[in-house]
Protein backbone atom coordinates (compact mmCIF):
# COMPACT_ATOMS: atom_id res chain seq x y z
CA UNK A 1 0.00 0.00 0.00
CA UNK A 2 2.94 2.38 0.93
CA UNK A 3 3.76 1.56 -2.71
CA UNK A 4 1.04 2.41 -4.36
CA UNK A 5 0.19 5.77 -2.10
CA UNK A 6 3.70 7.26 -3.00
CA UNK A 7 3.29 5.99 -7.06
CA UNK A 8 -0.01 8.31 -6.40
CA UNK A 9 1.66 11.18 -5.03
CA UNK A 10 4.62 11.31 -7.33
CA UNK A 11 2.40 11.18 -10.86
CA UNK A 12 -0.24 13.40 -9.38
CA UNK A 13 -2.87 10.78 -8.36
CA UNK A 14 -5.68 11.56 -6.52
CA UNK A 15 -6.14 8.79 -4.17
CA UNK A 16 -8.68 8.48 -1.36
CA UNK A 17 -7.26 10.03 2.07
CA UNK A 18 -6.28 7.54 4.52
CA UNK A 19 -9.44 8.44 6.92
CA UNK A 20 -11.93 8.11 4.40
CA UNK A 21 -10.46 4.72 2.98
CA UNK A 22 -10.61 3.51 7.11
CA UNK A 23 -14.44 4.92 6.78
CA UNK A 24 -15.46 2.86 3.99
CA UNK A 25 -13.89 -0.07 5.68
CA UNK A 26 -15.42 0.13 8.73
CA UNK A 27 -18.67 0.74 6.73
CA UNK A 28 -18.48 -2.32 4.81
CA UNK A 29 -18.22 -4.68 7.43
CA UNK A 30 -20.45 -3.15 9.50
CA UNK A 31 -23.11 -3.55 7.21
CA UNK A 32 -22.15 -6.72 5.58
CA UNK A 33 -21.62 -5.21 2.15
CA UNK A 34 -20.94 -7.64 -0.59
CA UNK A 35 -21.56 -6.00 -3.87
CA UNK A 36 -19.94 -2.68 -4.38
CA UNK A 37 -19.87 -0.32 -7.90
CA UNK A 38 -17.42 2.50 -8.00
CA UNK A 39 -17.17 5.13 -10.17
CA UNK A 40 -13.43 6.74 -10.63
CA UNK A 41 -10.76 3.66 -10.26
CA UNK A 42 -7.52 5.62 -10.80
CA UNK A 43 -4.78 2.96 -9.74
CA UNK A 44 -7.05 0.67 -8.09
CA UNK A 45 -6.23 1.91 -4.47
CA UNK A 46 -9.78 2.21 -3.14
CA UNK A 47 -11.36 -0.70 -4.93
CA UNK A 48 -8.28 -3.03 -3.13
CA UNK A 49 -8.00 -1.67 -0.19
CA UNK A 50 -12.19 -2.15 -0.09
CA UNK A 51 -11.85 -6.21 -1.56
CA UNK A 52 -9.46 -6.97 1.08
CA UNK A 53 -12.01 -5.86 3.56
CA UNK A 54 -13.43 -9.87 3.09
CA UNK A 55 -12.79 -12.28 0.09
CA UNK A 56 -16.43 -12.43 -0.44
CA UNK A 57 -17.09 -9.19 -1.49
CA UNK A 58 -17.05 -8.53 -5.48
CA UNK A 59 -16.05 -4.96 -6.95
CA UNK A 60 -16.78 -3.52 -10.22
CA UNK A 61 -14.94 -0.15 -10.87
CA UNK A 62 -14.96 2.47 -13.90
CA UNK A 63 -11.89 4.29 -15.07
CA UNK A 64 -11.89 6.57 -18.49
CA UNK A 65 -8.27 6.93 -18.37
CA UNK A 66 -6.36 4.43 -20.28
CA UNK A 67 -3.23 4.49 -18.43
CA UNK A 68 -4.37 4.47 -14.57
CA UNK A 69 -6.86 1.41 -16.18
CA UNK A 70 -3.67 -0.42 -16.94
CA UNK A 71 -1.60 0.67 -13.59
CA UNK A 72 -5.07 -0.43 -11.88
CA UNK A 73 -4.76 -3.84 -13.58
CA UNK A 74 -1.38 -4.53 -12.58
CA UNK A 75 -1.78 -3.03 -8.89
CA UNK A 76 -5.11 -5.49 -8.48
CA UNK A 77 -2.79 -8.33 -9.53
CA UNK A 78 0.07 -7.71 -7.32
CA UNK A 79 -2.40 -7.80 -4.49
CA UNK A 80 -4.06 -11.01 -5.94
CA UNK A 81 -7.58 -9.47 -5.56
CA UNK A 82 -8.20 -10.14 -9.40
CA UNK A 83 -11.32 -12.70 -8.77
CA UNK A 84 -13.09 -9.78 -6.66
CA UNK A 85 -12.34 -6.65 -8.71
CA UNK A 86 -13.35 -6.15 -12.38
CA UNK A 87 -11.96 -2.90 -13.98
CA UNK A 88 -13.82 -1.38 -17.09
CA UNK A 89 -12.20 0.87 -19.52
CA UNK A 90 -14.62 3.53 -20.14
CA UNK A 91 -16.65 7.08 -19.44
CA UNK A 92 -19.37 5.94 -16.70
CA UNK A 93 -21.66 8.56 -18.52
CA UNK A 94 -21.16 6.95 -21.34
CA UNK A 95 -21.70 2.53 -20.56
CA UNK A 96 -23.81 1.14 -18.70
CA UNK A 97 -23.26 -1.25 -15.70
CA UNK A 98 -25.71 -4.55 -14.95
CA UNK A 99 -26.25 -5.52 -11.34
CA UNK A 100 -27.71 -3.90 -8.26
CA UNK A 101 -25.07 -2.91 -5.44
CA UNK A 102 -25.14 -2.69 -1.73
CA UNK A 103 -22.81 0.11 -2.04
CA UNK A 104 -22.26 2.53 -4.89
CA UNK A 105 -18.82 4.84 -4.11
CA UNK A 106 -18.91 8.07 -6.52
CA UNK A 107 -15.15 9.39 -6.88
CA UNK A 108 -14.94 10.90 -9.79
CA UNK A 109 -14.95 14.04 -12.02
CA UNK A 110 -16.57 16.49 -9.66
CA UNK A 111 -18.25 18.73 -11.61
CA UNK A 112 -20.14 15.73 -13.04
CA UNK A 113 -21.32 14.16 -9.41
CA UNK A 114 -24.99 14.73 -10.08
CA UNK A 115 -25.30 13.20 -13.01
CA UNK A 116 -23.17 9.92 -12.03
CA UNK A 117 -25.98 9.94 -9.14
CA UNK A 118 -28.72 10.36 -10.89
CA UNK A 119 -27.43 7.36 -13.75
CA UNK A 120 -26.48 5.21 -10.72
CA UNK A 121 -29.08 5.54 -7.98
CA UNK A 122 -30.65 2.55 -10.45
CA UNK A 123 -28.33 0.19 -9.99
CA UNK A 124 -28.63 0.44 -6.31
CA UNK A 125 -30.36 -2.26 -3.71
CA UNK A 126 -33.28 -0.59 -1.82
CA UNK A 127 -31.10 -0.68 1.24
CA UNK A 128 -28.25 0.44 -0.31
CA UNK A 129 -25.89 3.39 -0.20
CA UNK A 130 -24.34 5.92 -2.65
CA UNK A 131 -21.42 7.27 -0.74
CA UNK A 132 -19.74 10.59 -2.29
CA UNK A 133 -16.09 11.59 -1.24
CA UNK A 134 -14.76 14.76 -1.39
CA UNK A 135 -17.28 17.22 -1.06
CA UNK A 136 -15.37 18.79 1.40
CA UNK A 137 -12.45 19.52 -1.61
CA UNK A 138 -9.52 20.10 0.57
CA UNK A 139 -12.11 22.81 2.84
CA UNK A 140 -12.30 24.87 -0.66
CA UNK A 141 -16.70 24.66 -0.48
CA UNK A 142 -16.78 26.06 3.08
CA UNK A 143 -13.97 29.12 1.96
CA UNK A 144 -15.55 29.55 -1.50
CA UNK A 145 -15.40 33.71 -1.40
CA UNK A 146 -11.57 33.34 -0.99
CA UNK A 147 -11.06 31.59 -4.19
CA UNK A 148 -9.02 33.47 -6.44
CA UNK A 149 -8.84 31.21 -9.75
CA UNK A 150 -12.43 31.47 -11.65
CA UNK A 151 -11.88 27.74 -12.59
CA UNK A 152 -11.52 26.87 -9.15
CA UNK A 153 -14.32 28.49 -7.85
CA UNK A 154 -16.61 27.01 -10.47
CA UNK A 155 -15.62 23.68 -9.89
CA UNK A 156 -16.43 24.36 -6.26
CA UNK A 157 -19.41 25.80 -7.19
CA UNK A 158 -20.30 22.36 -8.67
CA UNK A 159 -19.71 20.95 -5.31
CA UNK A 160 -21.52 23.29 -3.58
CA UNK A 161 -24.49 22.67 -5.68
CA UNK A 162 -24.24 18.35 -5.61
CA UNK A 163 -24.46 19.08 -1.66
CA UNK A 164 -27.58 21.07 -2.16
CA UNK A 165 -29.35 18.60 -4.44
CA UNK A 166 -28.27 15.78 -1.87
CA UNK A 167 -29.72 17.65 0.81
CA UNK A 168 -33.12 18.71 -0.71
CA UNK A 169 -33.13 15.26 -2.57
CA UNK A 170 -36.63 13.92 -2.41
CA UNK A 171 -35.81 10.33 -2.87
CA UNK A 172 -32.75 9.94 -0.88
CA UNK A 173 -31.57 11.17 2.97
CA UNK A 174 -28.22 12.18 3.28
CA UNK A 175 -25.61 12.71 5.61
CA UNK A 176 -22.54 14.54 4.78
CA UNK A 177 -19.56 13.40 7.40
CA UNK A 178 -16.57 15.14 8.64
CA UNK A 179 -14.41 12.64 7.35
CA UNK A 180 -11.27 12.64 4.86
CA UNK A 181 -12.11 15.43 2.48
CA UNK A 182 -16.06 15.00 3.54
CA UNK A 183 -17.92 12.30 2.58
CA UNK A 184 -21.57 12.24 1.85
CA UNK A 185 -23.50 8.97 2.65
CA UNK A 186 -27.08 9.03 0.99
CA UNK A 187 -29.64 5.89 1.71
CA UNK A 188 -33.07 5.83 -0.15
CA UNK A 189 -35.94 7.26 2.21
CA UNK A 190 -38.39 4.53 3.58
C1 LIG B 1 -10.16 10.76 -7.39
S1 LIG B 1 -9.68 9.64 -8.64
C2 LIG B 1 -10.22 8.09 -8.02
C3 LIG B 1 -9.44 7.62 -6.85
C4 LIG B 1 -9.73 6.21 -6.39
N1 LIG B 1 -11.15 6.02 -6.13
C5 LIG B 1 -8.95 5.92 -5.14
O1 LIG B 1 -9.27 6.49 -4.07
O2 LIG B 1 -8.00 5.12 -5.23
C6 LIG B 1 -10.85 9.96 -9.90
C7 LIG B 1 -10.69 9.09 -11.13
O3 LIG B 1 -11.92 9.15 -11.86
C8 LIG B 1 -11.63 9.09 -13.22
N2 LIG B 1 -12.80 9.64 -13.93
C9 LIG B 1 -13.20 10.93 -14.01
N3 LIG B 1 -14.34 11.06 -14.69
C10 LIG B 1 -14.69 9.79 -15.07
C11 LIG B 1 -15.76 9.25 -15.83
N4 LIG B 1 -16.71 10.05 -16.34
N5 LIG B 1 -15.79 7.92 -16.02
C12 LIG B 1 -14.83 7.11 -15.52
N6 LIG B 1 -13.78 7.57 -14.80
C13 LIG B 1 -13.71 8.88 -14.57
C14 LIG B 1 -10.37 9.92 -13.37
O4 LIG B 1 -9.65 9.57 -14.55
C15 LIG B 1 -9.62 9.58 -12.09
O5 LIG B 1 -8.67 8.56 -12.29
Amino acid sequence: MDRLEAYAKENNIPIMQKEGILFLQDYIKKHNVKKILEIGAAIGYSAIQMALVDDKIKIVTIEKDQARYHEALKNIQEFNVQKQINVILGDALDINVDGQFDLIFIDAAKAQYIKFFEKYKHNLNPKGVIITDNLSFHGLTENYEHIKSKNLRALVRKINNYKEFLINNQEFVTKILNIGDGIAVSRKKL
